[in-house]
């Protein structure tokens, strides 16, 4: 119990610091949040959204899940999306991955872990369309794997119905793919946004000749 004390003392302690330096803070955050980014991440704890990328409370909107995925049949990362895009009306959608991620190590390991092998199949899949993979070194195939499984996450999120009707009603959002870097704290901007369908189908063709 004395951890979780710690965290709640830490708590009182990150919350008065904030109102000694903005006493209107919290108040500002009861009227609405109007967040313009989501963050699609993954589950690890070395990388938390807002503090990667330097976001107070109510500047991102985030979904996270081991490994980053997006399935087109997740309640729960769909129901995110719909609202980030339709009512919160974010202008960008990141999907960011990171290197040494251990579900993509998991795909690379092959051994049966349980229910989690379930939800890591687009990842295996992924990797097993990518023969090539197995040429590069073990470290470098786990960071190429990672890489691009982004870029599979992307193209996802623009093949969703939300982004599609966003799209086809000319609403400004656009997908960014980024991995970072769990041993510098840096991002890499994976360069495959897509602002609409056309950017989506030339990744579709990128991510083909990655292949
Ligand atoms: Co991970």
């Amino acid at each position: 119990m004395s951890g979780l004390h710690d965290l709640i003392a830490a708590n009182r302690a990150w919350a008065e610091g904030v109102k000694a330096s903005d006493p209107e803070f919290f108040a500002r955050l009861c009227d609405q949040q109007q967040p313009e980014y989501l963050w699609i991440g993954c589950s690890d704890s070395r990388v938390p959204a807002n503090q990667i990328v330097g976001l107070l409370p109510g500047e991102i909107f985030v979904h996270r899940n081991v490994g980053n995925l997006v399935h087109q049949t997740d309640l729960n990362c769909l129901a995110v999306l719909q609202f980030a895009v339709e009512v919160l009306q974010v202008r960008h959608v990141i999907v960011c991955g990171h290197y040494g991620c251990g579900a993509v190590q998991a795909v690379l390991d092959g051994r049966p872990l349980g229910l989690i092998d379930n939800w890591l199949r687009n990842i295996e899949i992924l990797y097993r369309r990518c023969p090539q993979l197995d040429e590069l070194p073990a470290g470098e195939r786990l960071d190429a794997l990672c890489e691009h499984n982004v870029r599979a996450q992307v193209q996802a999120v623009c093949d969703t119905t939300v982004l599609r009707a966003a799209w086809a009603r000319g609403q400004d959002v656009t997908v960014h793919g980024w991995i970072y870097g769990i041993a510098n704290g840096l991002v890499k901007d994976l360069a495959v946004s897509c602002a609409g369908p056309e950017d989506r189908n030339r990744l579709c063709v990128q991510h083909l000749a990655l292949e």
